[in-house]
């Protein structure tokens, strides 16, 4: 099913936190809603299952307006988390998936199933309020994909999560997006899920200031950057490249941006012949590089009121 947003604005009395902002989320492609605390991520997401009503714009699905019955399939984990904190791991999935209209032996299988996915398996019959952050985080995305939703909506689902756990979950809303389902994440960690999002809407102070293809984004700057850890801290050997302009220099790391028309290869071969290179990758821009860039003109905006 395709969700698109179109042209929400949503204000909090005088602050608006929504202005004209509009997405589109297709089946099978993970689309990431990013940008830094207060851009209005939560708002969109709340506009999005119905807990607030836009001022204007209006959200569709499948090209007609989205009712309450379509959302009641959906999965959706909030920000603000809402678990039942003495309830053993494993009936607070199924209680879920009861809600959802699941029979107890058909909640409780995919219960097991699930919490064998996120890794929790062996913490079924503890209290929930015993549980780490991370782990109660992940018992919030069973309780919220239990009913197999085909529209999934998360909001900022790797915050909290340690490196294993990100990995982990990426799988999950991987292979989620590979059966067809519609899947829209927030985060604020931009570099985190960079290589997992395939399309992307920044946001920033209500506004959309980015969106599209990942690849084609970072690929459309035409910058590419040269990182080369050197055992020198000699630069003179850059004089011989005008045009490259030095990102980051610190310790032993350097950062270039490379125009087009340099050839990283001589750049490092300047760079071997001053001294020993342990390390060295040509890079495209990060999410957040392309974020800052992209958001300067908002500020700008924003500044002169
Ligand atoms: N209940 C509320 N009442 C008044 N203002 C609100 C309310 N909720 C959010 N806001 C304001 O709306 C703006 C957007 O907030 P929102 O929670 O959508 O941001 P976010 O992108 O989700 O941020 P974060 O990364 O911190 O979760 C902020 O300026 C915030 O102060
Ligand atoms: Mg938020």
């Amino acid at each position: 099913m395709r969700l698109a947003v179109r042209e929400v604005s949503y204000a909090f009395g005088d602050r608006v936190a929504l202005d004209e902002v509009s997405l589109d989320v297709t089946p099978g492609v993970l689309t990431g809603l990013l940008g830094p605390n207060g851009a209005g991520k939560t708002t969109l997401m709340r506009v999005l299952l119905g807990v607030l009503r836009p001022a204007r714009g209006e959200v569709l699905l499948d090209g007609r307006p989205v009712g309450d019955e379509d959302r009641r399939r959906w999965g959706y984990m909030p920000q603000e988390r809402g678990l039942y904190p003495g309830m053993p791991v494993g009936d607070q999935v199924i209680h879920f998936g009861r809600l959802h209209g699941l029979s107890r032996p058909d909640a409780t299988r995919r219960a097991r199933a699930l919490l064998e996915e996120l890794e929790l398996a062996d913490r079924w019959s503890d209290r929930t309020d015993k549980l780490s952050g991370g782990m109660q985080q992940r018992l919030q995305l069973a309780t919220s994909l239990v009913h197999e939703p085909q529209v999934i909506v998360l909001d900022e689902p790797f915050s909290g999560l340690d490196p294993v756990a990100v990995a982990s979950l990426s799988t999950t809303l991987r292979q989620r997006a590979r059966t067809g389902c519609t899947l829209l994440f927030s985060s604020h960690q931009l570099d985190l899920v960079q290589d997992l999002c395939e399309e992307i809407v920044m946001v920033d102070h209500g506004r959309t200031v980015l969106q599209g293809e990942v690849a084609q984004l970072r690929a459309a700057t035409g910058q590419r950057q040269l990182r080369l850890h050197l055992r020198t801290r000699d630069r003179a050997w850059l004089h011989g490249f005008p045009a490259v302009r030095v990102i980051a220099d610190e310790a032993d790391d350097l950062r270039l941006d490379l125009p087009t028309g340099v050839e990283p290869l001589e750049v490092l071969d300047a760079a071997r012949a001053a001294g020993p290179v342990i390390d060295f990758g040509l890079e495209l821009p990060t999410l957040s590089q392309l974020f800052l860039a992209a958001a300067l003109p908002t500020h700008e905006r924003a500044g002169a009121g």
